[in-house]
This record gives structure tokens, sequence and C-alpha cells, in this order.
């Protein structure tokens, strides 16, 4: 038995999730409020103990073991939730190798230097002469001590050495100085402070190990106004957003990120309550920054400088975000608002609009209510250019018409769903005031793969429904999420296939939320990535990138995979149709669980409305795609 079961098997998922949450004993299972979104009203939260998951049939509409309930009660990733349920259920993690821990211990000591170096220039801010104008400039800007305390706020002093006497005194090499970014050595010999008379901020990743520092010139004459630590083994900038370490959490249950320019603008908002922004500091968004944040949201608003700058900043951003979010560049059926939870996941990329020449952290000081509008105004990326761009612009004129029309027409022809895009069609047609008619002819034909109809030949019969019987549905559901994800590990390429074919059958793409074990959750999302790459080849991607703890599970599944000699033909229908099968198992699991919370309702005297009626009637329609997804013969090219 792997670690991860073994904690599952002892985890009583009633136990833990009592913890925060009240719940209700109704039959076998248990139902409560949502801890994850507002609803005091319907109790759309219920725990099955029988399969150790739970589901929120509300707003939420996810699911999941006890790990996903961990990492998204925590904000924690997925090493961190096993860390924490393994130490509760007395369940003893496997060791690394030597390579691994040598690799391990170094980072942990740079790491301590770094975080003692946040403490030397803390003091300096706090309790040193020379810092009285770095405080002073602090308080100008609006920042409290709590918040110097909170962020690993300090400051440098204006000297060559003085950090470095201190760390050598207190034992450190020479070289850890080098490595950690906080010295810079002479070409002729010798070494000097990197940081002198600046500011300092401590940038830390997204699970709050100190990664290096920002620092930003006091003194309005000195260049660079921020001088950042050098690429380091613990620095890479692309792979970094400040703020992340504290503002996850609320990134996951606000589910929306802001993502603002630097770090006055996170810091400063989050005193006041904004607690769910980062910042790619000055780069642009590249697209490691967007991975590590769908790890916990797809609502993305972006809150860039308004200025020029600013303004292609916004759009570089935009286009990163396109292409790393679209896996696939032919969605020929937006399945949006099929399934909700499903839905959700597409990316939902807004912008915001900041008053001239302003910050958000000054926005914020001045009234934080208007920073709350201003994000609550965000609009979806083609509004936001169409607006930019017509504004102050005489739309009278046909030159200007045409020029306008040329930039955001291909914009639209890339939005995927049809619906959408002739939804803007219409509004440009709209503001420029031309026959919409004019518009669409000039509308670049977007290449979209011709659909081919699935023969219906002979129907393959979806597994073999006798041995389907016996088990009981949630131990098959979980059987075939294993299966699912090691036929992918055997292939990960298959995943395309696995896509069209969905696609074709106006399904949706495979997704994280197909399982609801973190760790095939985990993997799943893994194979999505290592096919999102070209550095190297999809299998040896997934190695390398495997957490430490799911190692043991991959090895597992390959070796079933040696097992069996089925025809690599096989093997991938098999793929499909387990897939189809689990999520046909999942639907009839939902309809049946929906069915149990109309229950707790009506015991409750909530008789009048039925909440799920809208799900009910979406479950009903999925469950006759899959039919006939099944029925039709698979047909893999
Ligand atoms: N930045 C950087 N290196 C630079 C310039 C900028 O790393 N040479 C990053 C910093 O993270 C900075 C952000 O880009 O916070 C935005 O830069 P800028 O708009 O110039 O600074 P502000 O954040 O507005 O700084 P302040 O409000 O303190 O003037
Ligand atoms: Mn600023």
């Amino acid at each position: 038995m792997s670690v991860i079961d073994e904690v599952k098997d002892r985890i009583d998922i009633v136990d833990l999730v009592s913890e925060s949450v009240k719940l209700r004993r109704a039959g076998k299972s248990y139902s409560g409020f949502c801890p994850f979104h507002d609803n005091k009203r319907t109790p759309a939260f219920a725990v099955f103990p029988e399969s150790g998951t739970w589901r929120c049939f509300g707003q939420c509409n996810e699911g999941g073991d006890v790990f996903k309930f961990v990492m998204k009660k925590e904000g924690w990733d997925f090493t961190e939730a096993l860390r924490y349920l393994a130490d509760r259920a007395g369940v003893e993690l496997k060791p690394q190798t030597p390579q691994q821990q040598e690799q391990e211990e170094q980072q942990d000591r740079l790491g301590t230097l770094l975080e003692d170096a946040v403490i030397f220039y803390r003091h300096q801010l706090l309790q040193s002469p020379q810092g009285k104008p770095a405080l002073a400039y602090f308080e100008k800007r609006g920042v409290t001590r709590e918040t110097i305390e909170t962020f690993g706020l300090g400051y440098a002093p204006a000297s060559w050495e003085a950090s470095m006497n201190y760390f050598l005194g207190k034992g450190y090499q020479a070289q850890e100085l080098i490595d950690a970014g906080l010295v810079s050595e002479r070409e002729q010999g010798g070494m000097y402070d990197r940081f002198r008379n600046r500011l300092m901020f401590a940038i830390r990743d997204g699970r709050g190990r100190m990664a290096g520092f920002g620092a930003r010139v006091l003194d309005p004459e000195d260049i660079p106004k921020y001088l950042n630590s050098p690429q380091t083994a613990l620095f890479d900038k692309g792979r970094l957003l400040y703020g992340l370490d504290l503002a996850r959490k609320s990134i996951r249950q606000e589910n929306e990120v802001v993502i603002v320019e630097g770090y006055m603008d996170v810091i400063v908002p989050y005193q006041a309550g904004f607690t769910n922004a980062v910042s790619p500091m000055g780069t642009a968004l590249t697209e490691d920054h967007l991975r590590l944040l769908k790890r916990y949201t797809r609502r993305i608003i972006l809150a860039l400088d308004a200025d020029a700058a600013g303004e292609k900043a916004t759009m570089r951003g935009l286009e990163i975000a396109r292409q790393t979010l679209d896996r696939s560049d032919e969605i020929t059926f937006d399945a949006r608002g099929l399934i909700r939870h499903e839905a959700r996941l597409q990316a939902d990329v807004r912008v915001t609009t900041i008053p001239d020449g302003m910050d958000p952290d000054e926005v914020v000081l001045r009234d934080p209510d208007e920073w709350r509008a201003i994000l609550a105004a965000a609009k979806p990326v083609v509004a936001h250019v169409m607006d930019t761009l017509t504004a102050q612009k005489d739309l009278s004129d046909p030159k200007v018409k045409r020029e306008i029309a040329d930039q955001i027409l291909p914009l639209i022809g890339d939005i995927s769903d049809p619906i959408e895009r002739d939804t803007y069609r219409q509004r440009l047609a709209r503001l420029l005031k031309v026959d919409e008619r004019a518009l669409v002819s000039q509308t670049p034909v977007v290449r979209r793969p011709t659909k081919r109809k699935p023969r219906i030949e002979q129907a393959i019969t979806p597994l073999e429904r006798n041995a389907t019987l016996a088990r009981s549905s949630s131990q098959l559901a979980s059987d075939l999420e294993r299966h699912v994800v090691s036929l992918l590990l055997h292939e990960p390429q298959w995943l395309n296939d696995l896509d069209r074919f969905l696609q074709k059958n106006a399904l949706n793409r495979l997704d994280v939320q197909d399982f609801e074990h973190a760790d095939y959750q985990l993997l799943s999302r893994l194979i999505m990535q290592s096919l999102e790459q070209d550095r190297m080849e999809p299998d040896e991607y997934v190695r390398e990138h495997i957490a430490e703890n799911l190692a043991v599970l991959l090895e597992a599944m390959n070796e079933e995979n040696q097992k069996g000699n089925q025809l690599e033909e096989r093997l991938k229908e098999d793929l499909v149709l387990s897939l189809l099968n689990l999520r046909l198992l999942r639907v009839n699991e939902g309809l049946r669980q929906m069915q149990f919370m109309l229950q707790v309702l009506m015991e409750e005297g909530e008789h009048s409305l039925n909440p799920y009626q809208e799900m009910i009637a979406r479950y009903t329609q999925l469950r006759r795609l899959l039919d006939t997804a099944l029925g039709s013969r698979i047909q893999l090219d």
C-alpha cells in the first residue's frame, strides 16, 4: 500500500471535516454548510464516509478526498497536506535519496542565511539611527509596523561591508554570501555588499521559503530604482510571484487573484484587506507564473499600470494568459455552462482601469472603497481593449473606424465561444456605428478542424458490465481514476487523442476535476503540463517534476503497465472508454447524491424550491452525451 493510501485509510474524513464544519448525520452520509463559500441558508455540503470523499453541491460544486479538503482549506499544496495528514495519522514518510538530502540541506542553509538577512535588515530599519529616514519613508507611504513584520521589510545601510561583516561574524562562508546574492565579487578580487542604502523587500516562494530580496532606492538620485537579488539557486524571477505566500489562501477562498505591478501594490492593499494580490515584480507574466496561479484559481484580474508601458505589459500578459490557459487550439465546442464546475475552470481574465498616473497602493491609501469598485468593474479582455482603443477617438472618422476594427477583430476571432464572439462583434459594430455584416467579412477566418462524424459501426460494450456490478460504485470510480491516470502515464501524448475525441462528442476535455483523489489530480495535472512544454519529452518531464511523495505511486503504476501487454491501440481505446465510464459513474453518483441533499432539505422544511434543479438538468444532459459517446465507435486518429 502506498503512503498515500495508508494515510487515507487511517484518517476518518468525518472526524477531519467535523473540526471545521458542523455535520449532521443523514443515513450513511453527513451534511452541513460548505466551509468554502458563504451560504448559511442551504446545507450544500456533504461528506460520504464510504468513499472517503466530500462534495459541495452549491456554488463551489467541487469535491474530493481528505487531501483535497486540507489543501483547499489551508491553501496548501499536496506535499504539505500529505505531511500534515501523515503526521496526524502516524504514518512515516519515506526518507529521501542522499543527493536529494544534500541538495536540500544546501538550500536550507541558504534559506537560513536569507532568513537571518531579513532579521538583519529589519533591525537596521527599526533599531538603528541610520534607518530613521527609511522608516519615515515607509510611514509616509502608509506602511504600518505590523506590515513591516508580516512582509519582512527592512533597510540595507549605506555601507560597502556592513552586512558582509555581520554574516561572516555569524560564521557564514564568503561563498555562501555570494551564492545567496547578498554580496558581489569585485573583478580584481574582494567582495562588497550588493544592497546599500536601500529599502528591502523579502521575496518568498509560494510556500513562504525565502528566495531573495527586492531593494528600492531611498535616494531618488540612485540607480537603478529597484535592484533585485541576482539569479541564484533560490531566486528565479520568472517563477516567483511576490506576495503569493501570503495571498494564496485568500486566492483560493475568493477564487480570484489580482495581479499588480510592484511590491507596494501588494503590500498596501493587503493592509486594507485586499489580500489576494501578487506581483510579477516588473516583468511580464510568464507561463510559469500562470501555471503557479492555475493551481489556485482561474479567475485573474490584471491591475497593472494605466500608463503606456503598463498598457503594454497588460497586453503582453493577456497574450500569455490566453496561450497557457487554452491548452488546445481547436476548441470547437465550448462547454462553458454545461456543468458549472467544469466551466469555471476556463480562465476568466479581466482587466481593471486605474485612474491615470496612479498605482494601486495610492488608490487604496486615498480610498479603499474606490479600489474595491475598480476591481469590481474589471472587464473581460476584449471589452477592455475596445473601451481603451475607442476612448477619446473621433469615431465618425472612417479611417479611425478602420484602424480600430483592424486591431479588435483578430482578438474577437480568437474567442472560442461562438456566442461570445457574436456578442462582441455586435458590440463593436454598435460602437463604430457600422453595419455588422461589414465586420463579419473582415474577420480573419480562424482555421478550425473539420468535424468528422464518427461512423457508427459496431457499438463497443463499455467495460465488462458484470464485473462492474460486483463492486461498489465508489471503489469502481477510484479504480477507473487510477486506470485512466496510469494509461496516460504510459503515454502522455494520448491525452491529445482523448481530448479530441471528447470534444468531437461535445464533451469537455479531460480536467483535473475528473479525479476526486488528490494524488490522481496531481498526476493528471503533471501530464497536462508535460504536454504544454517542449523542453523535454513528456514522460521525462513527468519523472523530473513529480513530487517525491508521488514517485512511489508512479513506480507502482509503471509496473502495472509493463505487466499488461495489450496492443497499444487497444490501450488507447481502453483509456477513452475508462474515462467515459468514469464520468458516467460520476454523473449517476451525482444525481443520487443530489437526491440525498434534497431529502435533507425537505427534512429541514425547505419544500418550496429545489436549488439543484439546474444542476440536475445539466447532469441529465451530460448523461445523454456520455451515452451517445459510449455508443459510438471509438475512433481515434
Ligand atoms: N522593478 C524591478 N526592477 C526595476 C524596476 C521595477 O524589479 N528596475 C519592479 C519592482 O517590483 C517594482 C515594479 O517593478 O515594484 C514596478 O516598478 P515601478 O512602477 O517603477 O515602481 P513602483 O512599484 O511604482 O515603486 P514605487 O511606488 O515605490 O515608486
Ligand atoms: Mn508606485
